[in-house]
């Protein structure tokens, strides 16, 4: 525990030493903190977040999704009927509690399970295809480093009653797009898998299970206990010696049938076709026991060990699963909002808050003249659309304001004092040059405008 001093009072950081990385939290004035593992988003990250998520929503509905927000709690066995028993999720993870009714309640772990129950409680199966967007808050209750935490948010999309193999396709094809689209295509890379259907992956599991057993006294404890349970998660170990028996166990690809096999072959054929760069990874199984036929993650180097920033893939029995009357194929993937914003920052790149518009600020030289500049600072936000900072404070000095103005990356300042008032003419300075000018009110209009449009060019 470090302490150090502000200017508002006494605050300790907690820093935790994780692999290379330290992470702070803090502690806050006087001892209030934030729930471990939870942050605050404001200033650039908060930016950043509305850059992703508006990048991603004007990309979604190109491809035919509409928004879905689905609530936060859920009825506990949403996630334990579809997680699977064996998932981390589920067997550690979840916050989950009684509610005042005596119902057992899972704050969201994830979005899928959330969706496939929304649409079969509002009926939409029975207009299928349904593509939904969505975006929030989940809750895992994980060991907290950087890039993992216990809420965290996500850009979440399901195409469900997606039929074939090229359903796929396009949602690789909108993640490539949007990975573009946020400047991150060199830095993040597409690994796919499959799963097989139920059949291969049945076929698949009992080998595995073979293959483990025979190697059981030099696996890890907790490889060993998923030999029995869930043997493809062993694919996934992190832990080296593990690794090295993971090399040599049997592949997927020699255990699919043939519906399997074309269906994976079509997908890859067409990554080819699309020109978009993978790398196929029979390690990747995924966390969740929903997945069926293709998975995949977009993963990056940038940020240590928490190295995937989205990951998806087709579901065709969840819903049936859930109670819904039919097997309805799906697909969809998940886009960790938190890692993207990390990754934007890592390589610098801003994009989201580059400015359009100007910012403006009504400097007001004497505090008599805060009545004229606000119904000013009225009329630019309500008829010219603009941003404009105005400070109420009667003892800030006009250098105070300036100062408040550059650290808001206010574009011009517009004074407003005893001779303004009086003559009808208000002085405008940009920030950037300090180049001032005189602009009569009756002009105000126009010049603004004109000011507004040369800015934006
Ligand atoms: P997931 O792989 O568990 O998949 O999560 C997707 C993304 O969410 C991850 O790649 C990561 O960027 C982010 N993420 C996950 N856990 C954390 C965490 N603790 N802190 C910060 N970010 C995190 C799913 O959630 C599936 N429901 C995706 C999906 C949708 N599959 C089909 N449809």
């Amino acid at each position: 525990m470090y302490c150090v001093y502000c200017s508002g009072g006494n605050v300790n950081i907690d820093t935790y030493r994780i692999g290379t990385y330290r992470l702070v939290y803090n502690m806050g004035v006087n001892g209030l903190r934030n729930v471990r593992g939870m942050q605050d988003l404001y200033g650039q990250k908060m930016e950043l977040f509305h850059f992703v998520k508006n990048t991603a929503w004007s990309l979604a509905k190109c491809y035919g999704y509409s928004m879905l927000d689905t609530p936060i709690l859920e009825y506990s066995d949403i996630f334990t009927k579809t997680l699977g028993e064996t998932s981390d999720i589920v067997n550690k993870e979840t916050y989950t509690f009684q509610d005042k009714d005596g119902r057992c309640i899972t704050m969201r772990p994830e979005f899928t399970a959330s969706v496939a129950r929304a649409i079969i409680t509002n009926g939409l199966t029975q207009t299928l295809p349904q593509k939904l967007f969505s975006c929030g808050p989940l809750f895992r209750h994980e060991r907290p480093q950087k890039g993992r935490y216990r809420q965290f948010h996500q850009i979440n999309c399901e195409f469900i009653g997606a039929m074939g193999p090229s359903a796929d396709v396009e949602t690789i094809l909108l993640i490539q797009a949007l990975v573009t689209e946020l400047g991150l295509s060199k830095h993040i890379t597409l690994e796919v898998n499959t799963l097989g259907d139920g059949e291969s992956r049945a076929r698949y599991k009992a080998a595995l299970t073979c293959y483990f057993r025979d190697h059981y006294s030099s696996l890890s404890d907790d490889s060993r206990a998923k030999i029995e349970t869930n043997p493809l998660r062993i694919l996934d170990t992190k832990i080296d010696d593990d690794k090295k028996i993971v090399a040599h166990a049997p592949k997927i690809t020699s255990y699919l049938n043939d519906i399997s096999k074309n269906h994976y072959d079509y997908v890859i054929s067409a990554l080819h076709t699309y020109q978009i760069e993978h790398k196929i990874n029979d390690k990747i199984v995924r966390g969740l026991d929903y997945y069926t036929h293709t998975v995949f993650e977009f993963t990056t180097n940038l940020l240590g060990s928490q190295s995937a920033v989205i990951g998806g893939g087709r579901y065709d029995k969840l819903i049936a699963l859930m109670g819904g009357v039919d097997d309805i194929p799906s697909i969809g993937f998940g886009l960790g909002i938190e890692r993207i914003i990390e990754l934007l920052l890592c390589l610098d790149l801003k994009k989201g808050i580059t400015k359009i518009e100007p910012i403006f600020a009504i400097i007001t030289v004497g505090y008599t003249e805060t009545c004229t500049a606000l119904a000013l600072a009225t009329k630019l936000r309500n008829q010219h659309n603009l941003i404009v900072f105005l400070d109420h404070n009667p003892q800030s000095s006009v250098k105070k304001q300036l100062q408040k103005a550059s650290r808001n990356n206010v574009d011009y300042a517009i004074f407003i004092g005893p001779e303004e008032v009086q003559s009808g003419i208000v002085k405008i300075r940009s920030m950037l040059s300090g180049d001032e000018i005189s602009v009569p009110n009756t002009d105000l209009d126009v010049y603004l405008h004109s000011l507004v449009q040369a800015y934006k060019k």
